[in-house]
């Protein structure tokens, strides 16, 4: 595969999903570090564009548009997160959630691919692909077992940028995050529990708890994920988690906001939901030793910051 003749010559990013939660991080840690990084997503960004950067709004499910944007751009690095990236829409609507998450990431790859990116790195899941595991932390070769279509269209699209990419001058590396929480995360979705209940005290409304509260996820810390997103880039091409290994009880995430927030209410207790997971996290032993990553926000520091910035927002 021919090369870009500028490499060598400084990188130039793409980062899709930069209209989103955590493209939108990573696009400005991007450009911060100097790097020429364009961002694209098929929304306009509701953060407004970042001064002197550029964005594309271009859907990904879309091959000539797709096309013409990377022969625009030709991007050394592209950073794809742009993804249809809800468990519920995935269910609702299986083949737009294909399309997208599948068909999008074939149509980019192969592109990027044809002008001489350097590597890949594509955003998977690290809480949707394992049903529910027994033993946690999981590393990254435990069993794969979607139990949703967004688990299963995301585990999809890791296996076809592994056959596509293979042998190529485009090096795939695949970042599978737990559950991300921080500023700019959107409080109205039906995920993103942080977001919500901290949206949610600071309007001192009441906070549903589904279940006992009991369940457990690995909260990262939005800042550590996209750092581990640029390890990615530059370090050895790899598949790897991106956790703090330690879960934390949604009760926990409860009662921590609340503390912060100055909180009085009890949660109102509602049935558990169909499809959560009883427990999933991730080891990120991997991660650490091709790449050098390892969380450096504790979660109480994370909520802090995340509730300062809702704070913030609401003034
Ligand atoms: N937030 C998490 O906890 C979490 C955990 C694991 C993995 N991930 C993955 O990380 C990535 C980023 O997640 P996020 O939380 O920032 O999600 P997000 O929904 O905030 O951002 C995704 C962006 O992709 C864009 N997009 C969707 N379909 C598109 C299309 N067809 N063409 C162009 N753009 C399209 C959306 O407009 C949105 O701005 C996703 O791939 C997601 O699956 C997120």
């Amino acid at each position: 595969m021919a090369q870009s003749d500028d490499r060598g010559t400084g990188e130039r990013a793409l980062v899709t999903g930069a209209a989103g939660f955590v493209g939108g991080h990573l696009w400005r840690r991007l450009l911060g570090d100097g790097v020429e990084a364009v961002g694209l997503d098929m929304v306009p960004s509701r953060r407004g564009i970042p001064e002197g950067a550029r964005f594309l709004q271009v859907d990904i499910r879309d091959g000539e548009a797709v096309r013409r944007a990377i022969a625009e751009v030709r991007p050394t690095v592209v950073y794809h997160l742009a993804a249809q990236a809800s468990v519920v829409v995935s269910m609702r609507d299986p083949v737009g959630d294909v399309e997208a998450n599948v068909i999008g990431s074939l149509q980019l790859a192969r592109a990027a691919m044809e002008h001489g990116a350097r590597r890949f790195v594509f955003f998977s899941t690290g809480g949707a692909l394992f049903g529910a595991p027994e033993v946690i932390p999981i590393a990254e070769d435990y069993p794969a077992q979607p139990e949703s279509v967004y688990g299963a269209s995301k585990l999809a699209a890791e296996r076809y940028l592994a056959l596509v990419t293979r042998g190529s001058d485009t090096e795939l590396s695949v970042v599978r995050p737990g559950n991300i929480y921080g500023p700019w995360q959107d409080p109205h979705g039906e995920a993103g529990v942080v977001a919500i209940f901290a949206q949610r005290m600071l309007a001192n409304e009441d906070c549903t708890i589904y279940g006992d509260g009991g369940q457990l996820r690995d909260y990262v810390y939005v800042e550590d994920v996209v750092d581990a997103a640029v390890r990615a880039a530059s370090h050895e091409a790899a598949t790897c988690n991106i956790g703090t290994g330690t879960p934390t009880s949604t009760r926990r995430v409860f009662d921590v906001i609340a503390t912060n927030v100055g909180y009085e209410r009890p949660p109102i207790l509602a049935p558990e939901r169909a499809g959560d997971i009883k427990q999933i996290a991730q080891d990120a032993t991997k991660a650490r030793a091709l790449w050098g990553w390892a969380p450096q926000v504790a979660f109480e520091d994370g909520i802090a910051r995340t509730v300062e910035f809702f704070r913030t927002q609401r003034a």
